[in-house]
């Protein structure tokens, strides 16, 4: 893809945000995906997330409540949003989280009832997944960065591999798929066990996926040269598979490649060097109530005094239509103009 600088792209002359309709944006594309971060805190500390100490977390009193997530989410789905995914932080942390699951798998939108879709660190999920899945839980992604205990206690500052492996087993042992496992590529880290992760997610019933690092942790350590690449992940993957790209990727972020002629695949996701924000359908929101178009945005709409003022709902999906018309093109990772958004990911949501 040829470098642009975004901040030299025109930006389309400023019309109103449509007042009813999809969540269609300036550049046509149609938002479906609402990631709502239900806390900020979490039971590691990943290196590329988050600070060792230090963290500035949320005020309690801030953080959206199960009403106004579920309020939220069903001007969301009448809107048009099908999938609902719980990030964090990590949201087994949150204890209404069933309730949350249960309260949002009851909305259903114009094309029928919503999806929910979880992202965990796996952490004492076995003891929660029976009760998640009765609410109403369709589909879970789960990090694991590394399988050597050592890695993955330097990587997280916590000794916890083996509560991570548990999660998966249950997981595993579930019904829900498609099961996907989670690993931010990284040099010198975890780099040596690409085919030994997709080896352990096939053993789980589970689909592999490799992210590329994103300047997104709040110590802002990452560094363009030290990332393992979208093409360096191939080829250690062709070390041991035949790969094939699947086509038709729609609006999914990762890249998917059948190994060895299939049914196994694994999937990419390369957020710097191979961007697909021309496809994005994906809005965030935050635990302490701003929606983000962009995990990069460096502009947050605060739902939080809509919601806390008595306002009604016209009021909040008018904030809605207002955050999906003011996204841009694209991020520009890559570009020197970049600027890092102030928040790290523990407080975006993945
Ligand atoms: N770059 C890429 N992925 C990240 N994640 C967290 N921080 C980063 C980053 N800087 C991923 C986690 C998890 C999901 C929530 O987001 O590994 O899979
Ligand atoms: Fe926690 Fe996920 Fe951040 Fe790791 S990446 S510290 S598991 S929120």
């Amino acid at each position: 893809m040829p470098a642009v600088n975004l901040s030299l792209t025109p930006r389309p002359a400023a019309v109103a945000a449509p007042e009813e309709g999809a969540l269609v944006d300036r550049f046509g594309r149609v938002h479906r995906d609402l990631r709502i971060s239900l806390t900020d805190r979490c039971s590691l500390r990943c290196t590329y997330c988050m600070p060792e100490q230090g963290n500035e977390w949320l005020a309690r009193n801030g953080i959206l409540t199960a009403d106004e997530i579920e309020r939220v989410a069903t001007i969301a789905a009448a809107a048009g949003i099908t999938t609902f995914r719980l990030t964090g932080g990590e949201p087994l942390l949150r204890t209404d989280l069933i309730d949350i699951v249960a309260r949002l798998a009851r909305i259903a939108g114009p094309a029928g009832p919503v999806e929910i879709a979880m992202t965990t660190n796996g952490i004492r999920l076995g003891e929660k997944l029976p009760a998640l899945i009765d609410a109403g839980l369709s589909r879970l992604n789960i990090s694991i960065d590394t399988l050597d205990r050592e890695r993955f206690h330097a990587l997280t500052r916590r000794d916890r591999l083996d509560d991570v492996r548990a999660g998966i087993a249950a997981a595993a042992a579930s019904g829900l798929r498609p099961l996907k496992l989670n690993a931010v590529a990284m040099r010198g880290v975890n780099d040596d066990e690409l085919v030994d992760l997709v080896e352990f997610a096939l053993a789980h019933d589970a689909q592999m996926r490799f992210i590329e690092q994103m300047p997104l942790d709040a110590g802002h350590t990452w560094d363009r040269n030290t990332m393992v690449t979208r093409e360096e992940i191939l080829a250690a993957l062709a070390t041991r598979w035949d790969i094939e790209p699947v086509p038709a990727r729609g609006g999914a972020p990762a890249e998917r490649f059948v190994l060895d002629g299939g049914p196994a695949t694994v999937g990419v996701i390369a957020s710097v060097t191979a961007p697909f924000c021309g496809d994005c359908d994906r809005l965030r929101l935050t635990a302490d109530g701003q929606l983000r178009n962009c995990l990069f945005s460096l502009d947050e709409y605060d739902l939080l005094p809509v919601l806390r003022s008595g306002q009604g709902d016209d009021a909040v999906e008018a904030i809605l239509r207002s955050c999906v018309h003011g996204k841009l093109p694209g991020h520009a990772i890559d570009d020197p103009s970049f600027l890092q958004p102030a928040r790290g990911m523990n407080a975006i949501g993945g």
